[in-house]
């Protein structure tokens, strides 16, 4: 272990299987800052059932989701890796932050307000979701994180977690660093539907494509929906395929974006382009993967390591606070 490298902590909610989203807005991240930060990742299985009340199979998740960051370059010998739920510390850390969070700063938090507004009534509105960001605070602040990668909705939850963090330090002392966040700049990848890629929704490209289920999804793409034929001229700018030409192909943008104006080429040639650079791109993650699956209890093994290692941080971090808030006697 580095002293010297910054210590770096990030959570991942084991909602499913991944796609390009979290691989863009997140494991690209993750994979460049493995080399210059002391990183810790983590399934954030706790989280994960503010949406829902049951996960199916959730080891299963759990393992598909820590093969899916290792496919794209997580390193386990370069990164702890561990689940939330394993460690106890997390909560009770939580329920020590919780007595320092005032409700209102909860509820004027954005992404709770959003939540509200989406329920019909306030009713359903569960009071873990609330404390959504103290959780995340634990997560961070018990491994006394410095810096913490995160996409731009999740900013306003980091802000929080620097307030609760600024007044436990006010009373007992310089006992958690301010986590800083790393904000990942990544253009919006949208689903092929044109929404927000997202499981629910059912319009993710997966990281587990095959090529021929890439195909398919590439198919179904939205296109310029003014563009009915091959002869009417398109704009690229309300195409959903040009979206993801504009990540994957930006070196043949200009000549595509001129083509479709001019009907110079079609849509399927357009997502033809698109596939085979998604396909090239996806077929060293699928080659790793078939790898890491040919060894069965790998991922326990990495588990196991990154959460005796975890522990090991977290009751370091513990014990000060049980111990300046005179919890030992
Ligand atoms: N809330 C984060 C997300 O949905 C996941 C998460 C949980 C997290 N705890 C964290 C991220 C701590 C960073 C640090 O993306
Ligand atoms: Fe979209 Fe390409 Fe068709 Fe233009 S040619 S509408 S960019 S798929």
């Amino acid at each position: 272990m580095s002293n010297e490298k910054k210590r770096l902590v990030s959570g991942m909610r084991t909602t499913g299987s991944l796609h390009l989203g979290h691989l863009e807005g997140t494991l690209r991240n993750w994979t460049r800052l493995q080399e210059s930060y002391d990183c810790f990742f983590f399934c954030a299985v706790w989280h994960a059932f503010t949406d829902r009340l049951k996960i199916d199979n959730l080891p299963g998740v759990i393992e598909e989701m820590i093969i899916d960051w290792m496919s794209v370059g997580i390193d386990p010998e370069k990164s702890v890796i561990f689940r939330q739920s394993s460690m106890p510390q997390h909560a009770e850390l939580s329920t020590i932050l919780s007595m320092f969070t005032p409700l209102g700063w909860l509820e004027r938090c954005p992404t709770f307000k959003d939540e509200v507004r989406d329920e019909e009534s306030g009713e359903r509105v569960s009071l873990g979701k609330l404390q959504y960001p103290v959780l995340m605070t634990a997560d961070v602040a018990v491994y006394k994180a410095q810096a913490v990668p995160v996409g731009r909705d999740q900013l306003p939850h980091l802000e929080l977690s620097r307030e609760i963090l600024r007044r436990f330090n006010h009373q007992y002392g310089e006992i958690f660093p301010e986590p800083a966040e790393i904000l990942s700049e990544v253009p919006m990848l949208l689903g092929i539907d044109n929404r927000k890629m997202s499981k629910s929704y059912n319009n993710a490209i997966e990281l587990r494509e095959t090529s021929e289920s890439l195909k398919n999804k590439i198919q179904q793409m939205i296109t310029d929906p003014a563009r009915v034929r091959r002869t009417d001229k398109g704009n690229p700018d309300v195409c959903t395929v040009y979206g993801y030409h504009k990540i994957y192909s930006p070196d043949r943008c200009a000549e595509i974006s001129e083509g479709c104006r001019s009907a110079g080429i079609g849509c399927r040639d357009c997502k033809g382009i698109l596939y085979e650079r998604l396909n090239g791109m996806l077929e060293p993650f699928r080659a790793k993967r078939v790898q890491l699956e040919s060894r069965p209890g790998l991922v326990s093994e990495i588990l196991a390591v990154g959460e005796t290692r975890a522990r090991v941080e977290a009751e370091k971090t513990m014990d000060e606070v049980r111990r300046v808030m005179g919890f030992l006697s």
